[in-house]
């Protein structure tokens, strides 16, 4: 697992920003994993800012989210499909039938789910899965105790990530008590994946998830057991991190490669014989 510490929140979303970017100038036709939520919106405006800078289409990208609210319609102004269309997918070239949110709206949820599985095997899965941390250690709609092995299906949500979402609806008691969610295994079956954290409310969580046993109290403990997996963070995340100054000296304030990188090749050095 890489950590990355930046000194500030702007750092840090910039960061994740242009990985998307890099991802999607590396692969044109990049099938990206995509969240939600306040963290997530700083992101979706450098990344805009920086596709038209850079001239990067996404005419050939694909794109499947991580959850969406059990019984909200597309169009509903709290849906997340509501939410990238906003910030995101209106703002970029993205052809909308590229892109995928599990339907809150459909009957039959096991079908839903299934059928949203299906679809991101037949695109040739996510190489690159966005996600962020809830407080409670949740990555999308995964409340602790979910199943390291879950797939996508629905959760009953938790009242703490009920109250933590209260904002983006006209009273607290309209948000559903249930999403679909990508599960745990489908997230880990990401090519890559990018956990972004910011600020000091995180900052328990992001520590269970970082030096914690893996252990489904925390979801996002399980992404220790993936191979390709960064985290970004600003101190403020970062504070409750056992092993900072480690982190801080293989990626000094989130470099990639610090100078002087002790694990370099060796110079080559001049023939013995
Ligand atoms: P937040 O949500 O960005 O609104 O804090 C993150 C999450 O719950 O995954």
């Amino acid at each position: 697992m890489k950590v990355l510490i930046f000194p500030t929140a702007s750092e840090a979303i910039a960061s994740v920003a242009d990985r998307v970017l890099d991802e999607v100038k590396r692969k044109a036709s990049a099938v990206l994993g995509l969240a939600t939520g306040g963290t997530m919106e700083a992101v979706y405006d450098r990344l805009v800012l920086r596709a038209q800078v850079d001239d990067v289409s996404f005419a050939n990208v694909k794109s499947f989210n991580l959850d969406e609210y059990w019984g909200l319609p597309p169009d509903h102004p709290a849906s997340y499909h509501t939410y990238m269309r906003e910030r995101l997918f209106e703002r970029i070239d993205i052809k909308l039938a590229n892109t995928r949110l599990p339907r809150g709206d459909r009957t039959d949820a096991a079908a839903e789910c299934r059928a949203y599985e299906a679809a991101i095997a037949n695109a040739g899965g996510i190489d690159l899965q966005l996600l962020g941390i809830g407080r409670n250690g949740h990555i999308g709609f995964n409340e602790p105790t979910s199943s390291l092995a879950s797939r996508t299906r629905v959760k009953t949500l938790t009242e703490a990530t009920r109250q933590a979402n209260a904002a983006f609806f006209d009273r607290p008691e309209h948000v559903p008590p249930c999403a679909l969610t990508m599960g745990i295994g489908t997230i880990l079956d990401a090519r890559a994946c990018v956990l972004l954290a910011i600020g000091s409310a995180k900052s328990a969580a992001v520590a269970k998830a970082i030096e914690g046993p893996v252990a489904a109290t925390c979801p996002a403990s399980a992404l220790q057991l993936h191979g390709d997996m960064t985290m970004v963070l600003d101190r403020e995340a970062a504070v409750g991190l056992t092993l900072i100054d480690y982190y801080q000296s293989v990626h000094p304030d989130g470099a990639q490669i610090g100078a002087g990188d002790p694990c370099a090749p060796p110079a080559a050095s001049p023939a013995t014989d």
